[in-house]
Parts: C-alpha cells; sequence; structure tokens
C-alpha cells in the first residue's frame, strides 16, 4: 500500500452531476454495478449519499444509505479500484456510522456477498455481525449467490429494548 498524498480527501453530498463519474467507479468496481438510474433514483429519494473527492483526482468513492424508521441501511459503499488499500473504505464506512448517530439510529445494516470477504472483513473489524443469509440474492455469472446480512448496532443494547 503507498501512503495518501499531502492533499486529503473530502466528503460532500453526492449530485446528480456526480452520476456519471459515480457510475465509471461503479462498472469497475463490480461484475453486476448499479445502474446510472439506480443512483438517481436514490438521489431522488433523498437516500443518504456521499462522495469522496481529491483535488485534481476528482472523485475516489462512495457511499449511498437508505434510513429506514430508526435504522439506518447501507446499499452501497465503493472505493475507485485504484484508490482501494488506502483506508478510505474504512473512512467511508466511519462516516456512515457517524450520520447514524447523529440522527439518533439505533443500528445500521448492510447485505454482502458471500464470496466478497475483504468487505466482509472490513465490516467485522468495525464492528458489524452476522445476523442471517438471504439465499440466492444477488445475481452471479449463471447462477445466483447468497448475501450475507450483517448489521452494527450504533447505541447502547439496552437502547432496543
Ligand atoms: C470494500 C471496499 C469498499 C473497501 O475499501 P478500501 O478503501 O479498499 O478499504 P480500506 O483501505 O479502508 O481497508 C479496509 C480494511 O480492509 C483491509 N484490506 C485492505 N485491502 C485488503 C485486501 N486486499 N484483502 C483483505 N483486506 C484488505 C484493510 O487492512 C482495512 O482493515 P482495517 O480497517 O482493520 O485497517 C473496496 O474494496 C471496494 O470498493 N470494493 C468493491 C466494492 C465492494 O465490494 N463494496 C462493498 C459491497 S458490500
Amino acid at each position: 500500500m503507498s501512503a495518501l498524498p499531502e492533499a486529503r480527501p473530502a466528503r460532500r453530498p453526492m449530485r446528480l452531476a456526480d452520476v456519471e463519474a459515480v457510475a465509471a467507479i461503479e462498472a469497475a468496481a463490480y461484475g453486476h454495478p448499479w445502474s446510472r438510474g439506480n443512483f438517481i433514483d436514490s438521489l431522488a429519494a433523498g437516500y443518504l449519499a456521499e462522495v469522496l473527492t481529491m483535488p485534481h483526482d476528482g472523485l475516489l468513492g462512495y457511499f449511498v444509505a437508505m434510513p429506514v424508521l430508526d435504522e439506518l441501511h447501507l446499499l452501497n459503499l465503493t472505493v475507485d479500484p485504484a484508490w482501494q488499500g488506502r483506508g478510505l473504505g474504512g473512512a467511508l464506512l466511519d462516516a456512515v456510522e457517524d450520520h447514524g448517530r447523529d440522527r439518533g439510529l439505533l443500528a445500521l445494516w448492510l447485505e454482502v456477498r458471500r464470496s466478497n470477504e475483504r468487505a466482509q472483513a472490513l465490516y467485522r473489524r468495525r464492528g458489524f455481525v452476522e445476523v442471517g443469509r438471504r439465499p440466492g440474492y444477488y445475481p452471479a455469472a449463471g447462477q445466483r449467490e447468497d448475501a450475507i446480512v450483517m448489521r452494527r448496532l450504533l447505541c447502547q443494547a439496552d437502547a432496543l429494548d
């Protein structure tokens, strides 16, 4: 892993004008990427969506999360493949959790492909635990792939009683 350059990445809300660049990263990062329409719909729905940018380097990563009642569902967390392994995914995940706590939400949920061990390792190290599986949830080459459902509490467990 190489060190980040002097300039620091900055976060800001995702805008419609970002969708082209976001979709390009999405297509590079996933075998079954979200479409432009998925991002446009998320923005129209008012979901929590932010991008990470660097001066001169443009967009490095992003997340989309959907508040549902007193919980937050992480729908998309992606770092440009050229920028992965430098702590940016962890920083984006921290930001999602901070937003959840700031809003007084109780838990952060996500689904991850069973084969995506890298993302699972990140989530487990950040305190997520597996709470279920969805068989055949994701499209995959010639078949379907299970989703692992993970949850991280954002508050004291007794607040859930
Ligand atoms: C998953 C993803 C968001 C992680 O972002 P990232 O910027 O590469 O991750 P980071 O550099 O912050 O590293 C996060 C953790 O993974 C570890 N890690 C980094 N590279 C790794 C690798 N090749 N294999 C396993 N673990 C690795 C780091 O040590 C770090 O652990 P730490 O938080 O305890 O220090 C990014 O790899 C990605 O966009 N992948 C494709 C899209 C995807 O799978 N998204 C998640 C869908 S649920």
